[in-house]
């Protein structure tokens, strides 16, 4: 597991508070931020992967696209502009349900 350094984030973020696992790499969150700004925070543009096999980046940014599905502590198609960081939380990103459990 290697640490991701935070490059883009728009503005200085306030205290760092706990860690999470995207792709299995450690970065460091602030609580309150959601797992998309951590996203773009490391430079991270395309996240998902549509049931058609599509790579996709995040469009709207608040809710209304669902192209920002990630795979949060298990669960599939969690939107990441709507979820808050939260402590031991495991991100997965590009993860297709479909293709990933033989479904098609
Ligand atoms: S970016 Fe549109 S729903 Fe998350």
């Amino acid at each position: 597991m290697t640490e991701i350094t935070r490059l883009y984030d728009i503005q200085p973020i306030g205290p760092i508070n706990f860690p999470i696992l995207v792709d299995n790499n450690q970065v460091m969150v602030m609580s309150g931020e959601t797992v998309l700004s951590v996203l773009t925070a490391i430079g991270l543009r395309t996240i998902s992967e549509n049931d058609n096999y599509q790579e996709l980046g995040f469009y709207c940014a608040m809710g209304v696209c669902h192209s920002c599905h990630v795979q949060i502590n298990d669960r599939y198609k969690r939107r990441a502009c709507l979820t808050l960081v939260r402590p031991d939380m495991v991100v997965v990103t590009k993860v297709n349900r479909i293709k990933k459990e033989g479904l098609k």
